[in-house]
This record gives C-alpha cells, sequence and structure tokens, in this order.
C-alpha cells in the first residue's frame, strides 16, 4: 500500500559542491531522509515508469537509507529501480548504470571523502539520465521543494534483502538487484588494453592500491588482481566498512600518509595509488615522485592516444578553475581548447556531452573522461597504467620529462577547516571589496596584474555560476586563488589555492612549500586571516 506521511520542511536541506552532505545525527532525525528524497522526485515531473538507480559508498546509514529509498521510488512511481549489491556502488559506476541502461537518473548515497561512522557525515547525491551530477537548475529546484513540502510517499512494503541478485517486484516497481562491478569491468575493458597492463604485472611491475576501507575495493580487486593478474594482496584495505575502518577516505598526502611514506621508502612499489569513499577520486604516487591531481591531469592529456579509447585523439580539455595550468600547456601544444570551470564535477557534463571535450580533472584529485559523467579513481589509475604499460619508463621519468617540456606548476592547497561560518563569509566579503585596488599593486617582488571574482558561462546553455572563487594574478605567472568549500560539514572551510610557474628544467626539483612559500604568506596577510580567524596555519595541505 502507498502511504501518504505528513511532514514539515527541514531548513538547510540545499544540494552544495555535491549533493546534500550533514552529519549522520541530522540524517537520522525522523523524515529528514524522507523529506529530501521526496524532494528530489517532487522536482522532476515524469519519472512515471521510468527507471532510477540505487546505492551508495556503504557508509554507516548506508543499507538503512536505501530501505527508505526503495519504499519511495516505489510509492512515487518509478518503473523499475536498478540496486546495486548490498546498495555498494561506487559514483562512476552510478553514472555508468544510469547512462547504460538508460536511466531516468540515480541516487547515490555517499558524503565522499568525508569521514563516516554514526559520528561522521552521510550524503545524498541526484544524478540525471546523462550520469551527470544534478546540475544547478535541477538542485535549486530540489531545494525549493524541501522548503515547501507538507507529506511524503512511501509503501508499507517489508525490508527488502538487498544482498541477494535478482529481479523482484515493490508494489508495481520491478526492482532489480544487479552487480555493479560486472558492468564497471566490461566498461574499462574496452577503454584499455588490458592485455599490454596484464603484460607489464607479468615483468614484475609492482603496484599499491589502497582503497580505503571504501567502495572501490571490489571493483579494485576484480579488475587489478582478477583480469589484469596483479599479485594478491596489491589491492589493500579492499573490504568496503561502515566507518572506512576509522580511516578518513581521502586520497590526499594527509590522509593517505602510509601510501605516501611507503612510495617514499626505498621498497616503494613502482606505483601506489589510492581512492576516496565513493571511488571518484584517485591518488597517484611513483616510486619517489608524489604527481599532483594537477599534474595528473595534464600527463594524462599529453598521453591518453596511448590507450585505445583515445587513440584517435581528444576534442578538448577542461580543468576546474583552482586547478593549475598545467593541462593549459598541454591543450596549448595540441592545438585544443582549455575549458576552465567551477569547482565541482557538474559543470564539466555539459561540455562532455557537447563532445567539446574528452578529459577533464579537478585539483582535488578528481579525474575523467567522456566514458561516464563523474571523476573516476580507477578509470584514473588503469589509463596510468595503460600509458606505463607502453611507455615502460617509471613515473618519476614520465613526469621530470613532462616538466622539462611544458613547465613545472608549483602547486599547493591550504585548508583552513572549521572556521566560524561568519568569520569566513566575512574574510571573502572584505577581500571581494578590496579586489580593484589591488591590481598593480606589488608584494615583495611579486605584482598583482588581475584581481577577480570568478563567474562562469556556460558556453552549451549560457547559463552564468557567479562568485566562484576570487582569484589573484601576478606578473610572474603566479596565481592565488581564495573559495570556500561546499561540501563542508562543519562551520566553514576557507582553501587557499598557490601556484607558481617554473619552465627552467634547472629550477623544477624544489621542495613545492618551499618555492610556494613568499605566495603563501602573502594569501594570509591579504586576506587578513590571523585577524578574522585567529588562525596562522592551515589545518590541511595538499
Ligand atoms: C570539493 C572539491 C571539489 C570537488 C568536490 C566533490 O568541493 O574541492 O573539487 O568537486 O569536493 O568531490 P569543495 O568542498 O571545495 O566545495
Ligand atoms: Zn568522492
Amino acid at each position: 500500500m502507498i502511504l501518504t506521511v505528513p511532514t514539515r520542511p527541514f531548513d538547510g536541506q540545499k544540494p552544495g559542491t555535491s549533493g546534500l552532505r550533514k552529519k549522520v545525527a541530522e540524517f537520522r532525525q525522523p523524515h529528514y531522509v524522507e523529506n529530501f528524497i521526496q524532494a528530489v522526485f517532487a522536482s522532476l515531473p515524469d519519472h512515471d515508469g521510468e527507471t532510477l538507480v540505487l546505492g551508495g559508498d556503504g557508509r554507516f546509514y548506508n543499507r538503512e537509507v536505501v530501505q527508505i529509498a526503495i519504499r519511495m521510488a516505489a510509492a512515487n512511481g518509478f518503473g523499475r529501480l536498478l540496486l546495486a549489491r548490498g546498495g555498494l556502488l561506487s559514483t562512476p559506476a552510478a553514472s555508468l548504470l544510469i547512462r547504460k541502461y538508460g536511466a531516468f537518473g540515480g541516487i547515490v548515497l555517499s558524503a565522499s571523502h568525508n569521514p563516516g561512522g554514526p559520528n561522521g557525515d552521510f550524503g545524498i547525491k541526484f544524478n540525471v539520465a546523462n550520469g551527470g551530477p544534478a546540475p544547478e537548475a535541477v538542485t535549486e529546484r530540489i531545494y525549493a521543494e524541501t522548503r515547501k513540502l507538507s507529506h511524503f510517499l512511501i509503501t508499507d512494503t517489508p525490508d527488502v534483502d538487498i544482498d541477494r541478485l535478482g529481479k523482484s517486484t515493490v508494489e508495481s516497481m520491478t526492482l532489480e538487484i544487479i552487480d555493479p562491478v560486472a558492468d564497471y569491468r566490461e566498461l574499462m575493458a574496452k577503454l584499455f588494453d588490458f592485455g599490454a597492463i596484464a603484460d607489464l604485472f607479468r615483468s614484475g611491475f609492482s603496484m599499491r592500491f589502497d582503497a580505503m576501507n571504501a567502495v572501490t575495493g571490489p571493483y579494485a580487486t576484480t579488475i587489478l588482481e582478477g583480469s589484469l593478474g596483479a599479485p594478491k594482496g596489491t589491492v589493500v584495505n579492499g573490504i568496503p566498512l561502515p566507518d572506512f575502518g576509522g580511516l578518513h577516505p581521502d586520497p590526499n598526502l594527509v590522509h593517505a600518509r602510509e601510501l605516501y611514506e611507503l612510495m617514499m621508502s626505498p621498497g616503494a612499489p613502482d606505483l601506489g595509488c589510492a581512492s576516496d569513499g565513493d571511488g571518484d577520486r584517485n591518488l597517484i604516487i611513483g616510486r619517489g615522485q608524489f604527481v599532483t591531481p594537477s599534474d595528473s591531469l595534464a600527463v594524462l592529456a599529453a598521453n591518453a592516444h596511448l590507450a585505445p579509447a583515445y587513440r584517435s585523439g581528444i576534442s578538448g580539455l577542461a580543468r576546474s578553475m583552482p586547478t593549475s595550468s598545467a593541462a593549459d600547456k598541454v591543450a596549448e601544444a595540441m592545438r585544443l581548447k582549455c575549458y576552465e570551470t567551477p569547482t565541482g564535477w557538474k559543470f564539466f557534463a555539459n561540455l562532455l556531452d557537447a563532445g567539446l571535450i574528452t578529459l577533464c580533472g579537478e585539483e582535488s584529485a578528481g579525474t575523467g573522461s567522456n566514458h561516464v559523467r563523474e571523476k573516476d579513481g580507477l578509470w584514473a589509475v588503469l589509463l596510468w597504467l595503460n600509458i606505463l604499460a607502453v611507455r615502460r619508463q617509471p613515473v618519476k621519468d614520465i613526469i621530470r620529462e613532462h616538466w622539462r617540456k611544458y613547465g613545472r606548476h608549483y602547486y599547493t592547497r591550504h585548508d583552513y577547516e572549521g572556521l566560524k561560518s561568519q568569520a569566513a563569509a566575512d574574510l571573502m566579503d572584505s577581500l571581494r571589496d578590496r579586489l580593484p585596488q589591488l591590481s598593480g599593486k606589488k608584494f615583495g617582488r611579486e605584482i598583482i596584474v588581475r584581481a577577480d571574482d570568478f563567474a562562469y558561462q556556460d558556453p552549451v546553455d549560457g547559463s552564468i555560476a557567479a562568485h566562484q572563487g576570487l582569484r589573484l594574478f601576478f606578473e610572474s605567472g603566479a596565481r592565488i586563488v581564495y573559495r570556500l568549500s561546499g561540501t563542508g560539514t562543519e562551520g566553514a572551510t576557507l582553501r587557499i589555492y598557490i601556484e607558481c610557474y617554473e619552465p627552467d628544467p634547472a629550477r623544477q626539483a624544489r621542495e613545492p612549500q618551499e618555492v610556494l612559500r613568499p605566495l603563501v604568506e602573502l594569501s594570509r596577510s591579504l586576506a587578513e586571516l590571523e585577524r578574522r580567524t585567529g588562525r596562522q596555519e592551515p589545518s590541511v595541505v595538499t
């Protein structure tokens, strides 16, 4: 039976950079999840009889919300629900399933790289029919619905056994529980030369893939150890756990420290990789060589033709604005356009759909291509492997060669987490007000030549996204960018992105934090950071 349950709106159900993300405790309030899911469905007319995809990163509360979503999808008239077995579905695999099975959209239960467990975070994202994150127009409609909701629809059907593959019905909806790894593996085998990568492993190439006790474990184990013959034990932390084993599943130099240290040690394998909570991020470290995500995008773009999927070339590139301009240098050399989009994957989808770009990426460890409409951690690892299988050079040599050819972008991001929201907003407002006066000012050796508040006009649909970050450009080619995070769940997080460009090969092997120190200091003083936030040092440096 379909029940109409009266409810009242909750404040703050506003999707951020990537869906609605809050503390688990907030999500566990009665009707909180139901309200948001109803708002998603209410904002989408014409879903009657359509197919919906459902799954999540396996974090605490995933299984409970899966059951709620099943009942609500049935009550709201969906014709078919494709549920990943155990409710375990990586974000890129969700994008793939939506596209492959012609779904109307998908619900992904994930707070990405944020910590899990009962005291951690939870999240709900909605992806549209092209497999990409809901664009701003849709998230705004969803938010508007959350504010006026008076009831939600749900069936009174019992819990479903979500661990058994097969078909059943819930009211009049068909529920299909499928193995998402199989579809994903099949796509990867089409994109990449699995034979060449298997040869690479046979030749003694060694690798560690840290799945961080999150959703990528089953995908990585099946593909790397199963299909490609990497030795057992290549994938570590490969079983998804509701609290990620107490780890913070963010593949960066802070939370994947152990992997980093291994890769810098004498016994390092040839390649070290990691992925995040929902499998869309990637970390790439060669033996003795960390690869910044910005550099990774550039190297992948310059070498993509070595993999079957991109053999006939790429149509264009895109990077999020705070990402370094390493990819721009490659695009320039290849006579391609490199689009600069606001932070968040949703801005890439239109460019990919229109065929304007083939590869895209973000400094936050997200890289992807036109194979799906999400960033894809394991895909990036496989593209690296394919390139290594053809070039047969250490990662370090590939990177150094790349810098010699295109120049090196020294890059760092400093995050100041848990700031008082008002203080952070005031800091940004004050800096924004001062932008016009900053142009032409000299600070030590650096001169600001341009300062602006980044706005983006989508070249495909003409929509405008304003206030996407404050940018300071220096005569030397250096740049400082300030923006507030749209995914944090505690107070505000200020992200400061700092880069400079070094074309001289003799000066490319220096320590980034050393090279960037004067700019880092300037980034703090210009923002009046200490006075406004009481902080002198960042919480996280990547
Ligand atoms: C962060 C990253 C951004 C990424 C998003 C979702 O968003 O900076 O690049 O797309 O997570 O993974 P932010 O917290 O900065 O808004
Ligand atoms: Zn993620």
